[in-house]
Formats: structure tokens, sequence, C-alpha cells
């Protein structure tokens, strides 16, 4: 195993999404000699002014390249993977409402990009244990709590059966056995993280947060699937890329870890604090139809990551106080996150929805 310390040349997938974003900004900003090379596809979730800060700093800008392009195509994969000590893969479609409406960009990306980057770093292992390389490159694939599926009692462990529900949750867990399956086969150096609910500045406002607090900015209706009573753990993005960043330098070869967030809630709790840090009122949410395959509850057992040394530091109303102040002070920034097909994904997703709503029950 060779796990990447300071001064290593990380390959960072999708890392002009929300959370590889945060990784990157994160790890540069330590200012250790870590180097970064981001690929991106720059889909309708990927921005470059999520690096902006990055590249505006001369120092880190130096440890730092860009190049925009698809984690399916071997042409631009292997040479990066020539060059890299490690591999941090965010690339993902990641919207569940996304994925019951065209689920192929999910498999795409999720399986034959997954088998892609593998397939590099099976070429670049091999030419390791010949002594072509100095170091055994590492893979650190960013799974999903979703692969567990609905947790309806208890906490999900590392060696729970995988039970995902939605066509986004079935190409993550394809992914991660994937990657497992050239751990136990080619002998790759991989580790793989289940994140809880991610929340945060620079999040897509598609997601139950930032979409709610961004409606209520403007006064829209908020969106409430089914009763509301699902239940969601919650995890602070900065929590989140640091938890990976520790897994990648700490995580045993071939083992998985859970991620699990800081406070588990239902979504109308969540929904009720994120209106009151706005001074909105209840009247804004709309009770509409469910999600098809909903899963009530993601929860997880967070010994292992524990016991590898790592503890969240933002409690959820922190968290939740910092984001709302994000998005108060970075409209220009959502604005243009609701260009491109956000129009039509709107309408198609919430138009019938919201049609036929009805005022929601109040937060117990
Ligand atoms: P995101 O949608 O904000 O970002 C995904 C990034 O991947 C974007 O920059 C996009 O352009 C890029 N991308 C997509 N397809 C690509 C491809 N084929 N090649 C190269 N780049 C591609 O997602 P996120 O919320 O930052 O999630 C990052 C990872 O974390 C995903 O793998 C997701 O499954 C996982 N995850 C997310 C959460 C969450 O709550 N957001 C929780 C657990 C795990
Ligand atoms: P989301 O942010 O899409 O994350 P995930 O589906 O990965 O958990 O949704 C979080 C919860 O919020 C989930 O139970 C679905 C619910 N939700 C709504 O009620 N309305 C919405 O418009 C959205 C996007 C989500």
């Amino acid at each position: 195993m060779t796990a990447p310390g300071p001064g290593a040349h990380l390959l960072v997938t999708g890392g002009a999404g929300f959370i590889g974003s945060c990784f990157v900004r994160d790890v540069l900003g330590r200012r250790d000699g870590t180097r970064i090379t981001v690929l991106d596809k720059l889909t309708y979730a990927g921005n470059r002014a999520n690096l902006g800060e990055v590249e505006a700093d001369g120092e880190m800008a130096s440890r730092f390249a860009f190049v925009h392009g698809d984690i399916a195509d071997p042409r631009v994969v292997t040479p990066l993977a020539a060059t890299t000590d490690a591999t941090v893969n965010f690339a993902a479609e990641s919207h569940v409402d996304r994925s019951i409406l065209e689920p192929a960009a999910f498999l795409r990306t999720g399986v034959d990009g997954v088998h892609v980057l593998l397939e590099a770093l099976r070429g670049e292992t091999d030419r390791a244990r010949r002594g072509e390389r100095p170091t055994t490159p590492r893979l650190l694939q960013v799974s999903t709590d979703e692969v567990y599926g609905s947790v309806d009692e208890g906490f999900a462990v590392e060696s729970d059966a995988l039970a995902p529900r939605s066509p986004y949750a079935a190409a993550k867990a394809a992914g991660e056995l994937l990657a497992r399956a050239y751990h136990a086969t080619y002998g790759l150096d991989v580790v793989i993280s289940r994140g809880s609910n991610t929340y945060g500045p620079f999040h897509h406002p598609e997601k139950l947060i930032p979409l709610f607090v961004t409606n209520a900015l403007d006064d829209l209706p908020l969106p409430l699937y089914g009763d509301g009573l699902q239940r969601r753990d919650w995890l602070y993005v900065a929590d989140h890329a640091g938890a990976i960043a520790h897994l990648l330098a700490h995580g045993p070869a071939g083992e998985v870890c859970n991620i699990p967030g800081s406070a588990e809630l239902t979504n109308r709790d969540v929904v009720a604090r994120l209106l009151a840090l706005l001074g909105k009122p209840w009247s804004l949410v709309r009770s509409v139809a469910d999600r098809p395959g909903h899963d009530r509850r993601y929860a997880m057992d967070g010994r292992r990551l524990r016991e590898l040394g790592w503890v969240n530091r933002v409690g959820f109303d922190e968290g939740l106080a910092m984001t709302v102040a994000w998005y108060r002070d970075h409209e220009p920034w959502w604005r243009a996150a609701r260009g491109g097909d956000w129009d039509a994904y709107y309408t198609r997703q919430y138009a019938e929805r919201l049609a036929t709503s009805a005022a929601a029950e109040p937060a117990r």
C-alpha cells in the first residue's frame, strides 16, 4: 500500500463539483506541497467557478491543473493516471430525481467511467510492480450511504448487504463493487468511502437544502415530497471532504468505510430550521407527490471511521447557518447554476407536482 502524504500528486476526478471542489480547496489550502490535477467533464453540475479561489491564489494555482474531460474516455484518463500518485474519484451524476427521469448517464459515468479509471490504474499498478514507476497508485472511490438502500431501523455497517433502490444508488453500488473486484483480482490499492447526505456552500440548487434555501429567498413554493417524514443524517461538506482526505492517507487497502453525518433529522425538521434562519414562513412549503421508490431513512454506523481517527467537526445548526449565509451572499453563483437545462428540468420534475400540491403539515 502507498498511502499518499504531503507532496503527493493527486488526480481528482469530478473536482469541479460540490464535494470534490471542497476537497481540492481544502487539500491545496494546507499548503503542504500536495499537487492536484482535476479531471472534470463540466456537466450541468460541474462549475469551474467552484475552483476560482484556488486559481486566484498564485501559490495554490502553481500546484493545480485543470483538465476538461470524461472519466469514461481512456485517451484522457490513461496519461493522467501515469503521472499521478493517487486518484480520488468524485465524478458521478449525483441527483436521485434525475436518475429516475434519465438513468443512462448514471450508468455511463458510474459504471463505464469507473471501469476506465480502474483499467488505467491496473496498468499503472503493473508498471509499479515492474519498477517502472516509484509508487503504487491508490484509488479512493467515493461512494454513498444510498448503496445500503432504506435503513428503516438501526445503523448500516460496512459488511451489510447492498440493496440500492434508485438508478443513482445502483450505479454507485456497481462502481464500488467493480473497484473491490479490481482489488481482489488485480491487487489494486483501493479504498471506498460511503458518505452520508452532504450539505454546504457550492451545492447545486437541485438538492433539498439549496433548492429550498434559494426558492425561499425568491418566495417560491418549496416542494416537500410525500409526508416529509423521511430521515437523513446530515454531513457538512468540509467534514465529508476531510474524512475522504483522512481515508486516502489512513484507510487500509481494500476496505470500505462509512462517513456518517452529525444529525439525523426528518425533512420537515430540516425545512423548519432553514426557514427559521431565513425568516420565511412555513406557508411556502407545499406537500407534493412523492419520489417513486423514496428511501425512508439513511443511517450508518461510524465506528470504523472513528477507529481510524476521524471525527466530524461541524454540527448541523452551525453548518446550516453557514450554508444559509453563503447562499444569501452568493446569489450570482446560484442564479448561474439555475441556467442551462434548469427550467426544463424544473418543469419536468415539479410543474405537475406543484399544480396538484396541498398545504404541508407543519414540522412536529
Ligand atoms: P456533483 O454533482 O456536485 O459533482 C459531480 C462532478 O462530477 C461534477 O463536477 C461533474 O461535472 C463531474 N462529472 C460528472 N460526470 C463526469 C464524467 N463522466 N467525467 C468527469 N467528470 C464528471 O456531486 P457531489 O455532490 O459533489 O458528489 C460527489 C461524489 O460524492 C459523487 O460520486 C456522489 O455520488 C458522492 N456522494 C455525494 C453525496 C451528497 O450528498 N452530495 C453523499 C455521498 C456521496
Ligand atoms: P436530496 O437532496 O435529493 O438527497 P437524497 O435523495 O440523496 O437523500 O433529497 C433529500 C431528501 O429531501 C429526500 O428525502 C428527498 C427530499 N426532497 C424533497 O422532499 N423535495 C425536493 O424537492 C427534493 C430535491 C428532495
